[in-house]
C-alpha cells in the first residue's frame, strides 16, 4: 500500500517534471537569451571602436589648400559613403589617409585604433590595415601580379610578427580571392595592371584588397570603368569578403554602388569640407537633386 501510494505519488511527480522541464526550455531560457541579447547588444554596439577619427584635417598640395577642415569617425564595422563635385577634395582626402608623400597635412590629426596615424609611413599604415582601392590604378611593367601580391601579403605578415607564407598556401589563396571576384586567371599571370581594360584594373584592385583583408578599405570611384555585370560581380565579392568589424568609406558620384554597400552613413563633400551627413536616403536625394540644394543651404 506505501508502495503503491509512493509509486502513484512518484509518476505524478514525473507527469508535473516534463511540463515544467517544457516551460524551462521552450519559455524561460529563449525570454532570458532575449533578454541578454536586447539589453547588451545595444550596449556592444553604442561602445564600438573609433576605427579612425579625423578631427579638423587641413591638407595641401603644390601649395594649395584643398581640405580645409575635415571631420570624419569611421567605427568598426561602418560603411560610409563620400559624395561631391569633381574636384572637391575626396582622393585628396583618401591620398592623405593612406600618406600619399605629394600632400602636405597643415592642421589636425589622424588617430588610427588609437595611434597617430600621421606619424607613420605610408607602408606601416597599409600594414596597420588600410587599403585604397585607386581612382586610377597604376600599371607597374615588368613586376608580375604573382610576385606584387606575395611581396605585399609577406611584407604584411612579417609586420605582424609571421613567417611568409607557404607558396603553396599562397598560390591555393590567390585561386580562392581570384574567384570571388571573378578575375580571370590570365590576368594574373600579367605585370600588375599593365595593359588592363578600365573595368579590369578596377576588379584587380578589389582582388588585391581580397587577398590583404585590411581593416579600412578606401574604394575611391571603385564604380567607375565597371560595366554593370562587373559593378555586381565586385560589390558582391566586396560584400561577401567583408568581415563584421572591418569598415569601409566609399567614395562615388552614383547611387547604384551604395544600393549594393548599404551604407550606414552618407557624406557630402564640397570645397575641402564635410558640408552635409546623413543616412543612405541622403545618396538618393543628391543623385535624383544633385549638389546645388546643398550649396544653397551652406550659403544660408
Ligand atoms: N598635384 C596637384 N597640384 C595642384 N592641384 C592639385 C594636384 N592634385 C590635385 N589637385 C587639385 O586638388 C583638387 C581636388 O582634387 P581631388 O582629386 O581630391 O578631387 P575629387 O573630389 O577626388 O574629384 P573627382 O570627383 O573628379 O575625382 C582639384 O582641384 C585638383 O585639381
Ligand atoms: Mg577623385
Amino acid at each position: 500500500m506505501g508502495n503503491a501510494a509512493a509509486g502513484d505519488c512518484h509518476r505524478r511527480t514525473r507527469r508535473l517534471e516534463v511540463p515544467l522541464a517544457k516551460v524551462f526550455f521552450s519559455k524561460i531560457i529563449p525570454e532570458t537569451v532575449a533578454f541578454f541579447t536586447d539589453f547588451f547588444v545595444p550596449l556592444r554596439s553604442k561602445s564600438k571602436n573609433d576605427m579612425l577619427k579625423i578631427e579638423n584635417l587641413h591638407a595641401s598640395i603644390g601649395g594649395k589648400e584643398i581640405l580645409k577642415g575635415i571631420n570624419l569617425t569611421v567605427r568598426d564595422g561602418e560603411v560610409h559613403a563620400v559624395m561631391g563635385l569633381n574636384g572637391a577634395g575626396k582622393s585628396t582626402l583618401s591620398n592623405v589617409i593612406v600618406g600619399h608623400p605629394a600632400y602636405i597635412v597643415t592642421e589636425g590629426s589622424i588617430t588610427w585604433d588609437g595611434k597617430d596615424l600621421l606619424s607613420l609611413n605610408p607602408e606601416e599604415r597599409a600594414h596597420e590595415g588600410i587599403f585604397l582601392s585607386f581612382q586610377q590604378p597604376v600599371e607597374i611593367p615588368g613586376v608580375s601580379m604573382v610576385n606584387f601580391m606575395r611581396a605585399a601579403l609577406n611584407a604584411k605578415r612579417k609586420y605582424q610578427g609571421l613567417e611568409p607564407m607557404p607558396a603553396g598556401d599562397f598560390l591555393k589563396l590567390m585561386r580562392e580571392k581570384r574567384s570571388i571576384v571573378e578575375l580571370d586567371s590570365k590576368l594574373t599571370s600579367r605585370s600588375v595592371n599593365e595593359g588592363f581594360s578600365g573595368g579590369e584594373k578596377k576588379r584587380n584592385e578589389i582582388f588585391q584588397m581580397a587577398m590583404l583583408e585590411p581593416k579600412l578599405t578606401i574604394l575611391d570611384e571603385t564604380d567607375s570603368g565597371l560595366d554593370v555585370d562587373a559593378l555586381r560581380v565586385v560589390a558582391e565579392g566586396f560584400n561577401k569578403l567583408r568581415r563584421p568589424e572591418s569598415s569601409a568609406i566609399v567614395i562615388t558620384h552614383y547611387q547604384r554602388l551604395l544600393d549594393y554597400l548599404k551604407p550606414d552613413i552618407v557624406h557630402v563633400l564640397i570645397d575641402g569640407r564635410i558640408v552635409k551627413t546623413g543616412g543612405p536616403e541622403l545618396a538618393a536625394e543628391i543623385e535624383s537633386r544633385g549638389f546645388d540644394w546643398i550649396k544653397n543651404e551652406i550659403k544660408d
